[in-house]
Order: structure tokens, then C-alpha cells, then sequence
């Protein structure tokens, strides 16, 4: 059912609270598919949502307006997981389609657009429909090449798509309805990290167009609509892109018969007892996402891998894809650690990995064990962690 955000206004969004999958990223809370609905002289639908959503999608239209007489769609990111109904819904409409020169050129490869009637606008431009004008603002590469924020005017909200937005699903709406808004902020650094982070660079232009904005509701299509917590939220995007780091080491190993786990935990230890935050995570059992979420803010990265087959253990080589496709921010402190039984490869592999992101990489002697790693060193590990909290980046 729709929920009324302002006067003729509507959330008419889809909840996924079964979806676990999302290009990569573990989405155990689920998410959702945010479509906004306005009602004035022309009746615009603000995006869709996946496929498989469409009879949620009309019902949510259909408890406010005819879905028929919706005139307008504006398609503020081509992705399917925002257009997958924008077929069916134009054909049972003939509503016209908004959106950009490359979210036009998106749609057209994807679905067959012969008979959909484009209006393109660019930054800046604006369209009356009746009491309410909607000014659109380009937004490359948040998350794609043709994502865009529209903005009403007369209402003070923006459709920002993507941009700060959270994979979970609720039965709030609201950011002011949430006890545990903190939870909400982590589930925001999850999304941001996992699906912004490759482009942090554009995100603060992106920030300061829409901090020049007066904004009462931020309204994104996955997750929660901001409210109480606007200014936070933007603060909150721009620390995330600018690369600041806490004292924290995030160590993300994998072990075959536990010795690389013994080595990651000594470390840890050393680290830990220097005030280092100390997280640890077993790549097998995380979920990828988990990891890059404190991966963004952490000083620290240490992988560890035992040698398989003169390569990395598979889990582990799987991660360094992932991490290296978001780039998170340079000069982070990089360690290689690992088991190995006659010739040890693993290490040598993260390290071109952390090399690539431009990692400063800190190298020890103690950093490839062969076999099992005993107690004295293992006393060697925990003493390279006491050492390299002492480094700076
Ligand atoms: Fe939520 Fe890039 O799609």
C-alpha cells in the first residue's frame, strides 16, 4: 500500500524481504525497491523496481491513482533493479519516459523501446507538472554512467535514487520511525561501500549540489527515507568518500588446517594490545560486503591466505577481486600473511593485489610460515602486530 510522504506525494514502492543476492553483495537483511508516486496535472511514477515486483508496484499506484493514467516515468537510473516493470508499466500507460542521453541509451539496451516516447534532460533542466515543477540533476557513475537525482521544487524532496540508500527491509518508512538508527547508519556505510566506493571521488560535488538544495526529505530507492537525519547522512557521505581512517585493522584470512588462522589472531593480538580496534573475519564464513564495510574506514588490511596450488586459497582470491573492483582509498597500511608447505605463492599474490589499490605494504619475515606456526612464532606474529601499529600512512 502507498504511504503518503506530503500531499500528493507517495512512497508505492516494492519490500524484497526475501532477496539474499545482489551482484555480489550478501543482502541478508533484504531490501527494498523505492518507487515514488506524484499527483498533480501530469501524474509522474519516480522509477520502478526488479521484475518480479510488478503486482507490488501497481497495487501501492493503484491504492492512490489508476496506474493507466500515470503520464510521465522518470527513470533516474537504468539498472534493472529500478526498471525492470518500466515496460510493462508504459505499455499500459503510454506514459513518457524522463530520463538522460545515457539512461535513454541504457533502456534502448535492454528492453525493445521503439514505441516509448523519450523526454531527455540534462543538469539543471526543469518540467512543470501542474502545481509542482521537478529540476534533474546528473549524478554519473552513482552507481552507473546514467544515474540522476530529480528534485521537487515546490515540496522540498529529492529522488536521489542510489546515493543514500541501504539494502534492508522494513516495515518503516521512515528514518524518525527506526529505534536504532545507528543500525541504519551501518547499513548506509554497507551500501556505500559496496556500490559507491569505486567512484568516492564524485561523491563530494555530488554532496555540495545537493547541500546547495533545501531539502525535507532525501528519498532514495533502496532502504529508508531520510528525515530526521539529513545533515547526518550527507556528513556522513562525505567522510566515507574522503579516504579518513580510524585506528583500525581489519584482518580477512582463510586457513586450510589452521595456521594461517593461529598467525591472524596472534597479529591481531600484537595490534589489539596497542589500542589498534582489532577486527577479524574468516573470508569463508563473511559475507564480502561485511568486510569491505569496515574495510572503508580502516588504517589497516591485513589478508591472509595459505598457498594452494602455487596460487591463493580460492575464497581468498575471490575477495581480492571484489575488494580491487571498489578500490577503496589509497595509502592504506597492507600486510600479506600465510601458511605454506614448499613453495609459498599466496603472499606474493595479495601483495600485487594491495600493490594495484596503492597499498604501502609491510613486509616481515614472519609473514610465511611453513606449516605450523609454534610458539615462538607465534610470540613473532604477535610482536610484527605490536610493531605495526607504530606505522603511520
Ligand atoms: Fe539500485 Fe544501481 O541500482
Amino acid at each position: 500500500m502507498a504511504v503518503k510522504i506530503k500531499d500528493g506525494i507517495y512512497w508505492v514502492g516494492s519490500v524484497d524481504w526475501e532477496v539474499r543476492e545482489f551482484h555480489g553483495y550478501e543482502t541478508s537483511k533484504g531490501s527494498s525497491y523505492n518507487s515514488y508516486l506524484i499527483v498533480d496535472e501530469e501524474n509522474v511514477l519516480i522509477d520502478s523496481a526488479k521484475h518480479y515486483m510488478f503486482e507490488e508496484l501497481m497495487e501501492g499506484i493503484s491504492s492512490v491513482i489508476d496506474p493507466m493514467d500515470i503520464d510521465y516515468i522518470v527513470v533516474n537510473h537504468a539498472e534493472k533493479d529500478h526498471s525492470g516493470c518500466i515496460d510493462k508499466i508504459v505499455k499500459l500507460s503510454g506514459a513518457k519516459v524522463i530520463t538522460n542521453e545515457k539512461g535513454k541509451e541504457h533502456l534502448e539496451l535492454q528492453f525493445n523501446t521503439e514505441d516509448w516516447e523519450f523526454i531527455i534532460v540534462d543538469t539543471g533542466d526543469e518540467i512543470n507538472i501542474g502545481k509542482r515543477t521537478l529540476k534533474f540533476i546528473k549524478t554519473p557513475m552513482l552507481h552507473w554512467p546514467d544515474n540522476m537525482i530529480t528534485y521537487c521544487i515546490e515540496d522540498k524532496i529529492l529522488f536521489s535514487n542510489d546515493a543514500f540508500g541501504q539494502h534492508v527491509a522494513t516495515s518503516e518508512r521512515f528514518d524518525y520511525e527506526v529505534e536504532t538508527i545507528e543500525e541504519i547508519f551501518e547499513d548506509a556505510k554497507e551500501y556505500f561501500a559496496n556500490i559507491l566506493l569505486p567512484y568516492k571521488m564524485l561523491i563530494p560535488n555530488a554532496i555540495n549540489a545537493v547541500k546547495g538544495l533545501d531539502i525535507d526529505y532525501i528519498c532514495p530507492s533502496h532502504g529508508l527515507i531520510w528525515k530526521e537525519k539529513i545533515e547526518e547522512i550527507l556528513n556522513r557521505y562525505m567522510k566515507w568518500s574522503s579516504g579518513e581512517c580510524k585506528n583500525k585493522a581489519v584482518i580477512a584470512y582463510d586457513s586450510m588446517y589452521g595456521s594461517t588462522k593461529k598467525m591472524a589472531h596472534a597479529i591481531g593480538s600484537g595490534l589489539s594490545d596497542e589500542g589498534v580496534e582489532v577486527k577479524i573475519y574468516n573470508i569463508s564464513g563473511t559475507p564480502m560486503n561485511t568486510i569491505m564495510k569496515e574495510i572503508l574506514d580502516a588504517k589497516y588490511i591485513l589478508i591472509g591466505s595459505p598457498t594452494l596450488n602455487s596460487n591463493v586459497y580460492p575464497p581468498v582470491a575471490m575477495f581480492l577481486a571484489y575488494m580491487e573492483g571498489l578500490k577503496p582509498a589509497d595509502g592504506k597500511i597492507a600486510v600479506a600473511f600465510g601458511s605454506y608447505g614448499w613453495m609459498e605463492m599466496a603472499t606474493e599474490i595479495i601483495k600485487k593485489s594491495f600493490e594495484k589499490l596503492n597499498f604501502k605494504v609491510v613486509d616481515d619475515e614472519c609473514l610465511k610460515c611453513r606449516f605450523v606456526p609454534k610458539e615462538e612464532y607465534i610470540k613473532k606474529c604477535y610482536e610484527f602486530g605490536k610493531k605495526l601499529s607504530e606505522i603511520e600512512n
